[in-house]
């Protein structure tokens, strides 16, 4: 019987697909069950000698049986490519550490001002900030220094063209201590502040002197306030900046804007006061200059003459760099060399 025939070829070509292990096998079975050649072709082309009913059963039979065994084909043709994809050529091993962006970092000088100010803001002072351009009056005027006083000429800096509008002289501030009156004139004491920002000075640039620089001011005033509590504050803070016991030093020195007034010292970073290289065996280094606000600064802030009392101090960021990292020359700060740089 052509039916019976039929059903074994469609159930045998079934067996062979469902154990072919691979695409080459099941090109094989496709030939032999339904290539030219086979069996059931032969059954086809027969077909058209057969009476017109037994022609439409057998016909109906062999095109499902057909079917099914191109679908059985198509199916596990699906399966052995979906089990032999290659995992291992399209692996991507997201453990293996990326490639590193370059990545800038803070100017050394950004970076200590930012430490000096967390130090400071943890003994309760306030950050104060004030022109890079700035008056003649707050620069000079205002700081006990009238026009033609001789100590100007320590601070002598930019002056910038006025424009004829403008009544008072402008430059580029040769200090911080203009802050200090534009802060007062503004808030009442108590009062602690610092100030770091960027200073100018008109003078001939060596190892230890730059045209332009970073000061550091500090100011503190109330009514009791004194030199106790300058010198307190002092070793504080250098004690946390250099991460050692610091202790202070003054002597008696002159500013205009302080009475009486100090340059102070610290005792050296490397030796501890014993004398060593560094501080040339004198066993101290030069910080910079401090006092008692002088009343005629109160004053010009609009405070009352003799109600108040404070200390301020003014020094150079960039030699407190110098200090602590051992930096040879100021220059290196702003000469844009990226090898200096790269080294904070
Ligand atoms: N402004 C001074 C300078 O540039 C430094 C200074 C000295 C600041 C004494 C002060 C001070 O506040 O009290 O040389």
């Amino acid at each position: 019987m052509l039916s019976e025939k039929i059903n074994k070829i469609r159930n045998e070509a079934i067996l062979q697909i469902q154990s072919a292990a691979n695409e080459d096998e099941i090109n094989a079975i496709r030939v032999k069950f339904l290539g030219r050649k086979s069996e059931f072709t032969s059954i086809l082309k027969g077909l058209k000698d057969l009476s017109p009913d037994e022609r439409k059963s057998v016909g109906q039979l062999a095109n499902s049986a057909k079917r099914e065994i191109e679908e059985a084909l198509a199916q596990k043709g699906q399966e052995i490519k979906q089990k032999s994809f290659d995992f291992a050529a399209e692996k991507i091993d997201i453990t293996i550490p990326a490639v590193k962006m370059k990545r800038g970092h803070l100017h050394p000088l950004t970076q200590i001002q930012n430490e000096l100010e967390d130090i400071f803001i943890s003994l309760g002072f306030e950050i104060a900030d004030g022109p890079e351009v700035e008056t003649d009056f707050y620069s000079f005027d205002a700081l006990n220094m009238p026009p033609d006083h001789p100590a100007r000429d320590k601070w002598d800096t930019f002056w910038i063209k006025s424009d004829g509008e403008q009544k008072d002289k402008i430059l580029l501030r040769p200090h911080t201590s203009p802050v200090q009156i534009r802060h007062m004139e503004n808030h009442e004491p108590p009062l602690r502040i610092i100030s770091p920002g960027k200073c100018f000075r008109n003078e001939a640039t060596d190892a230890k002197h730059e045209h332009t620089f970073y000061q550091f001011e500090a100011l503190m005033v109330g009514e009791d306030v004194s030199v106790a509590n300058f010198k307190f504050i002092a070793e504080q803070f250098f004690s946390r900046f250099f991460k050692k016991k610091i202790t202070v030093r003054l002597r008696p020195s002159f500013f205009p804007f302080t009475e009486p007034s100090f340059e102070f010292d610290i005792s050296c970073t490397v030796c501890g006061g014993k004398g060593c290289q560094t501080c040339k065996g004198g066993g101290w280094l030069e910080v910079g200059g401090a006092g008692m606000v002088n009343q005629n600064v109160f004053v010009s802030s609009g405070y009352p003459r003799g109600k108040y009392q404070g200390f301020a101090w003014g020094f150079g960021l960039e030699r407190l760099l110098m200090m602590r990292n051992k930096i040879t020359d100021i220059r290196f700060f702003h000469s844009g060399d990226i090898r200096f740089i790269k080294q904070f």
